[in-house]
């Protein structure tokens, strides 16, 4: 029997990566870096060796990418040949092992070697940190473009791939070719899409990439396309659509491609990339032939040190084994080719110096230290604020104003002091915390809570990687000492004036209308900053009763934009109960979890109930909610206590606002009750969570009530043994199902 502690930490990395992957790839909005992200993966990776029975096809071990939302805008496209990912390397060691097993797998596979002979040459192309797509030409017009999705079901995003002037409608011979790629935002182009989305008030996007995400997903092309095509009588939306000036043709994206299919395969990879530019594609620039390991190191060097100058948003490196026919030898993975492998950059980290401290106010009360720095270029844009963790941290490295700081953009998001150069002249005076809040002046809370053990492994586990110690910096000592004077506690300040507080009403606020919650694009942060100065709004719920006559005396807003926002606002009661739940801001509850809350309760009256209710009803209903972990639960059953929330909520319950998650009609399966037993294909919190979003609740065991008894591989014997017998005693009429006969289900499919 597997260990439970291994079984437990292993349910646990399947869980977070599992959350990882859904904001990486379906939210575009990583919020860990991939160098984090692959630390997570690999101590997966070793669980599962030492212990080979936790592998199922369910682990993220064995799968690409994320599943889809439930609710895609798009249409799903299956595809054959599946979008497979590539391993990380990042150091040279890594690479000399990643040569050696090469070598020994093709040896082993080709006995005879008649194929090999024992030589490796390699193609080393830059890695493009953009979306990617695969493009499906018939004839040479392109006929479909598909996003990469769970790497086997991807999103039909045509039109707006059309709308890409990069990517050839049209290639120069009419063959029907598959080719595969990345559509990427250079540099230059994000900074001008950001100024002139700051010029309109709209909120700056964070990375290339995530600007990218959102264009080829953005619905208003689609809509005409397939509303063209309809017209037109067309199966495929590749209708022409007339406004050229639209969004993404604005944007001005690119899109590189490197890959062509299996029956178009050239000898080698060099000349699989030939022949796409001989067809119309652009192809990743400057591919570089390597012998050994020891000449691509040398191809990476050259890159490394071009990197900060470059205008494409470049990760890594990619090494691929030249010759074609050697990739047949070494097959591939689960989850990818062994033929390639990807070789990613160290974060990208800059010096400069420090000017200046200010202590920025939450949504919930905790105040943080931000950092003005001179700017500096680091990871493709000027950087002149940063985070700087926590004030213990400021404290242990006795930070002073005018010292020499390191400066790095982690997974290429936010920009983050990660030490103090200690060979340099030290500046003056010491950072202190503040001693009240900066906006609303009541007095912090340090706090509350002795800090324990776990908690002061978890800040030395923090600091050592967020902060780490520079030559000249006796960081790791200073924080012992630290630790046992109590001095820590200052790591975490509250300003406790949770109603009154105009910076935490703000912030609570933009979280609000942000974009994966209620999604109101025209209300950007100078807006709403000014908006409750002025006094109009102090809570989410009152965006709902503003009046022309007060926004037309707000600096920036003329009588156009002013009946577009109310409009925009009215607009936002349009949801869905997850996007709402996200947005009221409940401490730990994400997007996704926010949509098991959301199939949980179904309704909004459900929820605000749950909201009203005593603590102990609150403590046994949040057991029942799958997919939410015992930490949360804890914390959702805090958040309520606050009579203020439960009295918003009870505002907003008084709205009227309108799900398109919940309600009858989109509920087939409302009031049936499941029961899932065995191992299934996907993770069974997904199912559940589909189940309850189609208005279903499921049961541990099966019982009288229960409609649907679904068995996937090795189902618990009790819970068979108990279906059978309300069976054979005719107590009830469950049907059996299987996995496939439950996802048609789920479909719609009557069973
Ligand atoms: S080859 C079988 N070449 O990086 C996968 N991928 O982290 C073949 N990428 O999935 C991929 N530049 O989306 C390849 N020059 C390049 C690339 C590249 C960017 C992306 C691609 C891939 C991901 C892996």
């Amino acid at each position: 029997m597997t260990d439970p502690v291994i079984a437990a930490r292993h349910a646990f990395l399947c869980e977070r990566i599992r959350s990882h992957n859904q904001a990486y790839y379906v939210l575009n909005h990583p919020e860990i870096s991939d160098r984090e992200y692959d630390a997570l993966v690999q101590e997966l990776r070793e669980l599962e060796t030492a212990a080979p029975e936790l592998v199922t096809p369910a682990s993220p071990t064995q799968q690409v990418g994320a599943p889809l939302p439930e609710v895609t805008r798009f249409e799903k496209v299956t595809r054959a040949v599946p979008m497979l990912s590539l391993d990380n390397l990042y150091d040279p060691e890594d690479l000399r092992k990643f040569e050696k097993t090469l070598r020994t797998f093709l040896r082993e596979s080709d006995e005879k070697n008649d194929v090999f002979k024992g030589e490796l040459g390699y193609l080393v192309e830059p890695k493009i940190d953009g979306i990617s797509i695969e493009c499906i030409y018939e004839q040479g017009r392109l006929k479909r473009a598909v996003t990469r999705g769970d790497g086997v079901t991807g999103e039909n995003v045509t039109a707006n791939v059309l709308a890409i002037g990069r990517v050839p409608g049209t290639l120069s011979e009419p063959i029907d070719i598959t080719v595969r790629g990345e559509i990427f935002l250079n540099y230059s182009d994000f900074r001008t899409l950001n100024d002139r989305r700051l010029a309109e008030g709209l909120e700056p996007l964070v990375n290339p990439r995530n600007a990218v995400g959102g264009a080829i997903h953005q619905l208003e092309l689609q809509k005409k396309a397939v509303k063209a095509a309809r017209q037109m009588s067309l199966f495929d939306a590749e209708a022409p659509i007339e406004d050229k000036k639209n969004p993404i043709s604005e944007m001005n994206l690119s899109a590189v491609f490197y890959e062509v299919p299996s029956d178009h395969l050239r000898s080698t990879q060099r000349e699989n990339l030939l022949f796409l530019e001989k067809l119309g594609f652009s192809v990743p620039a400057e591919p570089t032939e390597a012998a050994s390991v020891e000449e691509i190191l040398e191809v990476i060097e050259r890159w490394d040190r071009r990197r900060a100058g470059l205008d494409f948003p470049m990760d890594g490196l990619v090494i691929k084994v030249n010759r074609t026919e050697l990739w047949k030898l070494l097959g591939r993975t689960a989850k990818s080719p062994r033929w390639a492998v990807a070789f990613k950059f160290e974060a990208e980290r800059a010096l400069t110096r420090l000017i200046s401290v200010d202590a920025q106010v939450g949504r919930t009360g905790i105040i943080t230290p931000v950092a003005n720095v001179e700017p500096v270029f680091v990871g493709g844009t000027t950087v002149a604020r940063a985070s700087l963790h926590n004030w213990a941290f400021i404290r242990v490295r006795k930070l002073r104003i005018g010292d020499m700081v390191f400066i790095e953009k982690k997974g290429e998001i936010i920009p983050q002091i990660v030490g103090v150069d200690g060979t340099r002249p030290r500046g003056e005076s010491i950072v202190a915390p503040p001693a009240s809040c900066p906006s609303c002046a009541s007095e912090l809370v340090r706090d509350p809570l002795e800090i324990t053990k776990p908690k002061l492994n978890e800040l030395r586990k923090r600091m050592k990687d967020e902060f780490p110690s520079v030559p000249g910096d006796a960081g790791d000592i200073e924080f012992e000492e630290a630790a046992k004077t109590g001095e820590l506690k200052e790591a975490f300040l509250t300003c406790p004036n949770e109603e009154g507080c105009k910076a935490q009403i703000t912030e609570r606020i933009i979280h609000f209308v942000s974009r994966n919650a209620l999604n109101i694009d025209q209300l950007g942060e100078m807006i709403v900053t000014r908006l409750v100065e002025a006094g109009f709004i102090r809570s989410p719920f009152d965006l709902y009763g503003l009046r022309e006559d007060q926004l037309i005396t707000i600096e920036g807003f003329a009588g156009k934009s002013v009946s577009q926002l109310l409009a925009a606002i009215k607009k936002s009661r349009e949801t869905t109960l997850a996007r709402f739940i996200f947005a009221i801001g409940i401490n730990g509850v994400g997007a996704v979890n926010a949509r098991f809350l959301a199939g949980h309760f179904g309704t909004l009256e459900k929820f605000v109930d749950f909201a009203k209710s005593e603590r102990i009803v609150r403590e046994q209903e949040v057991k029942n909610i799958s997919g939410i972990g015992d930490k949360l639960q804890a914390e959702i059953v805090e958040y309520f206590k606050r009579a203020w929330v439960v009295r918003m909520l009870e505002d907003f319950r008084g709205l009227g606002l309108e799900f398109s998650d919940t309600g009858s009609g989109q509920k087939p399966l409302l009031g049936k009750v499941f029961c899932i037993t065995g191992k299934l294909g996907k993770h069974r919190t997904e199912y559940v969570a589909r189940i309850q979003e189609l208005g279903g609740v499921t049961r541990v065991s099966p019982t009288e009530k229960c409609d649907y008894f679904v068995t996937g591989e090795r189902p618990t014997p009790k819970k068979v043994v108990e279906y059978e017998r309300l069976i054979n005693e005719k107590k009830s009429d469950i049907k059996r199902l299987g996995e496939a006969e439950l996802v048609r289900l789920l479909e719609g499919e009557e069973i």
